[in-house]
């Protein structure tokens, strides 16, 4: 059966990228194939969060990829740190990564950009510790959001080099996923490109926010003064609202206020009221679910130690098969 692996930083509440981006294509994907999806918690200290914040974070996440329906019998669910094969493959794949290949990675310059006084060697390292995630489960395919696209290039070279290294097909080339057929960027609320948890206050949708909070945050999106000539080119904040609504809103909807666009005839608080009530309707179930799951212990123990144990059979299979290739051999 095919493989596919993908996981998400724990750094707060998961948004609405971050479900239509991935989570939706793990649902649809749990049901045909072997499946692993994980907490990226080794990825999260980057940022260096106090240990009160990662625990609370992994907890959110775990809660929420149960609340939107991640079935812990269907896939393996778990927690990154809880499979220490992971940090150990890493080690061994960082001797054939390369300084200038990591430093042109995009989100690494991105990193140094935002957080100049915090480049720190797993920042660089970043695109080797997400290959392994993928590579130590022989992944074929990695269900991402279109951010991700240069990772998953350079997990294929990584794999690649150790195939070659050791004349090899260790590694399959695992290729990016949408259900939808193309990887998907939803836009953030600020027009400063795909949303995200670091755009900044307003930006994000976030599942377990307070009603009231996604109401104000969608209703104070930044428009303009309006449409001036028929069938116009929608200017990107226009775009990205009408881009959302397309995740959320019934298909009459959407060509409702198009075509109230498209004859100038829109009037942005009536579509933006829409757009917070369409959007509510889509979380609602979901966050009182979150607010259910959140505080079972019982639960969540549960559903991360099955899933543990499915990752770390399938890692030590992966690392055995590696340490015997690279020359390490017990003398006892
Ligand atoms: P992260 O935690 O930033 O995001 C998790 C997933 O959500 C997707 N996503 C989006 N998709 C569409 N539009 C958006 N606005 C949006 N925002 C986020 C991301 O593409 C991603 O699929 N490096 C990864 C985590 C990771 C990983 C892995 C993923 C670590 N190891 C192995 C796959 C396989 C990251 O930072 O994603």
């Amino acid at each position: 059966m095919e493989i596919v692996v993908s996981g998400i930083r724990p750094t707060g509440k998961l948004h609405l990228g971050n479900y239509f981006g991935a989570v939706k294509s793990f649902l649809q994907m749990q049901e045909n194939y072997q499946t692993y999806f994980f907490i990226a918690d080794i990825h999260s200290l980057t940022t260096h969060p106090t240990p009160a914040d990662l625990q609370g974070n992994v907890r959110q996440v775990l809660a929420e990829y149960l609340a939107m329906g991640l079935d812990p019998d269907k896939c393996a669910l778990f927690i990154q740190s809880d499979v220490p094969q992971i940090s150990e493959l890493y080690t061994y794949m960082n001797m054939n990564a390369y300084l200038g290949e990591l430093e042109r990675s995009a989100s690494f310059k991105d990193k140094v950009r935002a957080h100049p006084d915090n480049v720190n060697a797993g920042l660089l390292t970043y695109p080797v510790l997400m290959a392994v995630d993928i590579l130590i489960h022989k992944a074929d395919y990695v269900p991402v959001g279109k951010d991700q696209e240069q990772h998953l290039e350079m997990t294929r070279t990584f794999g690649r080099r150790f195939n070659n290294m050791y004349g090899v097909e260790c590694f399959p080339e695992p290729k990016a996923f949408s259900t939808t057929g193309e990887l998907i960027k939803v836009p953030g609320l600020t027009n400063q490109g795909k949303m995200s948890k670091s755009g900044g206050e307003g930006d994000a949708i976030f599942f377990d926010d307070e009603e009231e909070v996604t109401r104000k945050k969608i209703m104070r999106a930044v428009t303009d003064s309006g449409p001036t000539e028929l069938n116009q080119i929608k200017p990107e904040a226009i775009q990205n609202l009408f881009d959302i609504m397309k995740l959320v809103s019934t298909k009459d909807t959407i060509e409702h206020f198009d075509s109230l666009y498209n004859t100038c005839e829109i009037r942005y608080g009536d579509f933006k009221k829409q757009l917070a009530e369409d959007v509510l309707s889509f979380v609602r179930p979901i966050r009182e679910k979150i607010q259910s799951i959140k505080s079972d212990d019982t639960f969540l123990g549960k559903a991360a130690k099955t899933g543990a144990e499915k990752a770390i059979d399938s890692a030590e299979k992966t690392l055995r098969e590696v340490r015997e290739l690279i020359g390490f051999k017990r003398f006892y």
